[in-house]
């Protein structure tokens, strides 16, 4: 019996003290805008909410593009920051750094993946996967809308870019039928991205270094200062990082890892959930200034799809409408849509000095890769009366914020978008 104690004892405080990634049981997986799909989302087929005598007879959905390559400016500061997998190796084999043996051996037995990488701002294959999973269940829960039309009643378009243009496909792939049609992108001015062409958003807001003030500002903070001096007790480095250097380190976690395939990069062993948890914070608060409630104008954008949805359930109400219309666009384009709604609206602002944990605003909810608003028009038939319900999915769940349950009354729907139709755009 002693003896069983004094076992049990011992490998508790073997295991309490071995802080290791690679046999922890629950990490935390939220990565701001670049958080996989499959770690935010529900599922459509169990989440559907249907009324007996109701019928959906028309779908909306905005949806941002699936996992995306980073981009040219970031590709090459993380390969840089790559060499460092190698230098861990060694200050580990020296005895330097407190990083786990199989953390340290699952790095470096990373190897660069050619997709992501190479294809720099590309669609990478897992966001095609998001894709077509999305494409797939929607199809699976909405077929008399989204597989046996034979008309061209429906719309299916992105916004501009590559990358969006091939989530579309992506979704039809799903869907199960390539034959569907995608509309051209508008190159000019388009509904799903008004922001783009409006010259005092993209100068005054997207490229103001003011709206960068409190993520900056952070970075200055204990909290962050705390984090890069344990990335570096942690790996064994012997000179200071910079914060360019923990931003590319955190990208080689956030973007080797995979929601699909279910792995987590070994890159992300260099960070503690706290770090995580810290590094989430300052892409929080860049969306919230930049696309939401931390500059006034945002939410004036996200009124302009919203009218369209309106505009679109009216017509289908009548009899004339799509049967479904989806949209592919941007992180920056949700954020809009989400503070046009007042959705996940802190009390107080978000800023660098307190980072509140229980805040509505997450990006890596709202922004993930693949997020999604779907809206449904229902038609209920009892006896002689009929009758419209709305209701609101994000993420493939009902949106609990909105009326009961995600679930509104016609007059209720209208009551929320009404005051959006006369929306113009005059100050760009
Ligand atoms: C690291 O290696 C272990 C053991 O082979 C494995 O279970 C784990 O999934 C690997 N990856 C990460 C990111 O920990
Ligand atoms: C760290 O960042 C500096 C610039 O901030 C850069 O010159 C250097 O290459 C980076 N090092 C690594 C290992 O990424
Ligand atoms: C696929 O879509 C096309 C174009 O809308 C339609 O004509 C065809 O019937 C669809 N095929 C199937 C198998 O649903
Ligand atoms: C830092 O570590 C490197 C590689 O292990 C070593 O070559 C260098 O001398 C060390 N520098 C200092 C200041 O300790
Ligand atoms: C869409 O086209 C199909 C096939 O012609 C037709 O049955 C259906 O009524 C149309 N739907 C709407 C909403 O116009
Ligand atoms: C944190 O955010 C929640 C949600 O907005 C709010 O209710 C709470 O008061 C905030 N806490 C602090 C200390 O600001
Ligand atoms: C929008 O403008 C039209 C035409 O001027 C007007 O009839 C309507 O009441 C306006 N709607 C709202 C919600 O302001």
């Amino acid at each position: 019996m002693k003896i069983l104690i004094l076992v049990t004892i011992l490998f508790t405080i073997k295991m309490s003290n071995s802080s290791c990634y690679w046999n922890e049981n629950c990490h935390y997986k939220q990565f701001s805008s670049k958080t996989p799909y499959e770690f935010v989302r529900g599922d459509i087929r169990d989440s559907v909410v249907m009324k007996p005598g109701c019928k959906t007879i028309s779908l909306w959905g905005l949806v941002r593009h699936g996992k995306r390559n980073p981009g040219e400016n970031f590709v090459y500061k993380m390969l840089d920051a790559t060499l460092l997998k190698d230098y861990i190796k060694t200050s580990h084999e020296k005895g330097d750094g407190i990083m786990c043996a199989q953390d340290v051996d699952n790095l470096s037995n990373w190897i660069i993946d050619e997709d992501t990488f190479h294809n720099v701002h590309q669609i990478a294959k897992e966001g095609y996967e998001e894709m077509a999973g999305l494409g797939h269940r929607f199809s699976a829960v909405f077929k008399d809308l989204l597989i046996s039309t034979d008309e061209k009643n429906y719309t299916l378009r992105s916004a501009y870019g590559h990358w969006l243009e091939n989530s579309a496909k992506g979704f039809i792939q799903g869907i199960g039928n390539e034959s569907l049609v995608i509309d051209k992108p508008h190159k000019t001015y388009d509904i799903i991205a008004p922001y783009e062409s409006c010259n005092y958003y993209m100068k005054g807001v997207k490229q103001n270094p003011e709206i960068y003030k409190e993520p900056t500002k952070y970075q200055d903070m204990t909290e962050f200062l705390a984090v890069k001096e344990g990335i570096q007790k942690r790996t064994g480095i012997n000179y200071t990082l910079t914060n360019e250097n923990i931003t590319s380190l955190y990208d080689l976690c956030r973007y080797t890892s995979s929601g699909t395939h279910k792995k987590l990069s070994p890159w992300c062993a260099l960070f503690t959930t706290e770090d995580i948890k810290v590094l989430e914070y300052i892409g929080d608060l860049r969306h919230y200034y930049r696309n939401s409630y931390g500059t006034p104008v945002n939410k004036i954008f996200g009124r302009i799809p919203l009218t369209d949805l309106l505009e679109t359930f009216i017509k289908a109400k009548n009899g004339k409408g799509n049967l479904f219309t989806i949209y592919f666009t941007h992180a920056t384009m949700m954020d809009m849509v989400y503070t046009a709604l007042g959705l996940f609206k802190d009390e107080v602002p978000l800023t660098a000095e307190f980072r509140n944990d229980t805040r509505k605003w997450r990006s890596s909810k709202s922004s993930a890769f693949a997020s999604n608003l779907m809206v449904t028009l229902n038609r209920c038939i009892d006896g002689d009366e009929t009758d419209y319900n709305v209701v609101f999915y994000l993420n493939e769940r009902p949106l609990d914020l909105i009326c009961n349950n995600g679930e509104c009354s016609w007059r209720e729907f209208e009551e929320i978008l009404k005051p959006f139709v006369n929306t113009t755009l005059d100050f760009c």
